[in-house]
């Protein structure tokens, strides 16, 4: 396998760069409006009090253009990228950790060669270049690396970051802008002696995924915000491995909802408010937040509220016994009920466990400053599109069992990254209708599914959607990750606009690096 840089020297060697379609120097292909390096490597940053902690992590600059491209972001987190929508980027991949690495722009419609598919990893002190018109519209999006079976390790480690897509429409929507639009990557992390994170620590955590104890928001623990009393623009991306949160206010007020994944609802979608809001993995929302509406002084703060998922990580015949019972928020309640019985029980047992999926967590505090409140401007969302009447259909059944999930009973193929199955190819340009089963497995668990180069709407979910989460699902707009629930059918529409090899997965990190993972071919 050669890595692009290989075939671009092989092509500058040979002078000429006509037939490969690679856009570096092929006639017509506009100078890109900015050039940026991006390094991946081993690096201690302070987190916690005390000693360093030991992470990976992206480092970057803008080489040329536009200098607003890359701005550096909290604590460990990648620099926070900003394309506008339409401008051609460039960007040179390093990777200086000592494993394979290549980066996927998360949400972001790229060719092929761009979408950091796992065969394109390239080794330690290896390097790749990406180059791509932003189609995407205004939305807030991610990168993070993408090499089979790491993906879940890097990530946690610290290598993901924020990207931003703007466009010239949003000053006219009346949204808040600079000061006023505030980013929140939100993580959960373990922290061991000496201030160092603890990955995996048990075989259930290739079932539940990794799981922290504690929340982090850009990349710093106790996260705390002043804010002034007036709206804000908050882009809340969920960058953990494998945790879910329901997001809500501490005073009850609801969110008020103008984005999802993959860019800004339309004005039959938003403002819209939530009670609380579902976010899984990658999932993104963009928040509308007045904090105007709150007393001057206030504090208040945003929390991941208890929520149950049926039967998480046990399943099968335990399924009933624990579902319904708040269990998964009660660690206690396993370990002490002896439910488990043998081995599994000590493993499970709340001291062991101490942070479920669905339990509790605080995640920011915000305090709203003593001065008079400025009233926001009208938002005007775009208007609605229609949606073409899809003709094609796939359908996906997601199954774990025997410690490991697939996708119509198959899994990622190390040693044939580029296998397709015939129901996995679709047609370019055509709309299809995508439907994820989840009700194939031993064990019931939500996967977060996510489809690389397209976004989607999602046209119906079916099921039994667990009653503690059903009110804040953000099912209106653009998305390109979904949460799909314990017997849930969820049908998703989308146009592959991007011929080639893509992937599909679920974004449980640890269930993706375990082979819950598949190609489509878009042809
Ligand atoms: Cu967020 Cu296949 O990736
Ligand atoms: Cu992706
Ligand atoms: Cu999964």
């Amino acid at each position: 396998m050669w890595t692009r840089r290989e075939y671009l020297k092989a092509m500058l060697a040979a002078g000429t760069t006509a037939g490969l379609g690679w856009p570096v120097g092929r006639a017509g292909e506009r100078d890109p409006d900015a050039i940026l390096r991006i390094v991946a490597k081993p690096d201690t940053v302070p987190i916690w009090k005390g000693e360093p902690t030991a992470v990976f992590r992206y480092v970057g600059e803008v080489i040329k253009g536009r200098q607003d491209a890359l701005r550096l972001s909290g604590g460990y987190l990648g620099p926070t990228l900003e394309f506008r929508r339409g401008e051609r980027v460039r960007i040179h991949f390093e990777n200086r950790l000592d494993e394979a690495s290549i980066i996927h722009w998360h949400g972001v419609i790229v060719p092929e060669r761009d979408d950091g598919h796992p065969r394109f990893a390239i080794s330690p002190g290896g390097s790749y270049l990406y180059e791509f018109t932003v189609k995407n519209p205004a939305g807030t999006y991610l990168y993070h690396p993408h090499p089979h079976g790491r993906t879940g390790f890097q990530v946690y480690h610290g290598m993901a970051g924020m990207l931003i897509v703007r466009e010239p429409a949003e000053a006219q929507m009346g949204l808040p802008e600079g000061p006023y639009e505030l980013p929140l990557v939100i993580q959960d992390r373990r922290v061991g002696r000496g201030n160092r994170l603890i990955f995996k620590r048990m075989m259930m955590d290739d079932m539940s995924g990794v799981l922290g104890d504690e929340v982090l928001v850009n990349g710093r623990p106790d996260a705390a915000f002043k804010v002034r009393p007036r709206t804000y623009r908050l882009r809340i991306l969920n960058a953990s491995n494998a945790r879910i949160y329901k997001l809500a206010w501490s005073d009850g007020r609801p969110l008020v909802v103008i984005g999802t994944d993959n860019g800004l609802l339309d004005a039959a979608h938003g403002p819209h408010p939530y009670p609380y809001i579902m976010l899984g993995p990658t999932e993104r929302v963009e928040v509308l937040e007045d904090f105007g509406q709150r007393k001057p002084g206030v504090e208040l703060a945003l929390t991941s509220q208890e929520f149950s998922v049926g039967s998480g990580m046990m399943g099968g015949g335990m399924g009933g016994m624990m579902s319904g019972g708040g269990m998964m928020g009660d660690g206690g309640m396993m370990g002490g009920g002896g439910m488990m019985g043998g081995g599994m029980g000590g493993m499970m047992g709340g001291g062991m466990m101490g942070a479920d999926q669905g339990q509790e967590m605080p995640i920011a505090r915000f305090t709203v400053a003593r001065e008079r409140p400025v009233r926001g401007d009208p938002v005007r969302l775009p208007q609605p599109q229609p949606l073409p009447e899809p003709r094609f259909e796939v359908k996906t059944r997601l199954a774990f069992a025997h410690m490991r999930g697939s996708l119509n009973r198959r899994t990622f193929d190390m040693r044939d990254m580029s296998a397709v199955a015939d129901d996995e190819r679709l047609p370019l340009g055509k709309p299809v209708l995508w439907t994820f089963e989840n009700s194939d497995g031993m064990m019931d668990m939500p996967h977060p599914m996510h489809i690389h180069g397209v976004r989607f709407r999602i046209m119906r979910r079916e099921g039994p959607t667990p009653h503690s989460v059903a009110a804040g699902l953000m099912d209106g707009g653009f998305k390109d990750t979904v949460l799909v629930f314990p017997d849930e059918r969820v049908s998703v529409q989308l146009v592959p606009t991007e011929p080639g090899l893509f992937m599909y997965h679920c974004h449980n990190l640890e269930h993706e690096d375990g082979g819950m993972m598949r190609n489509f071919r878009a042809a």
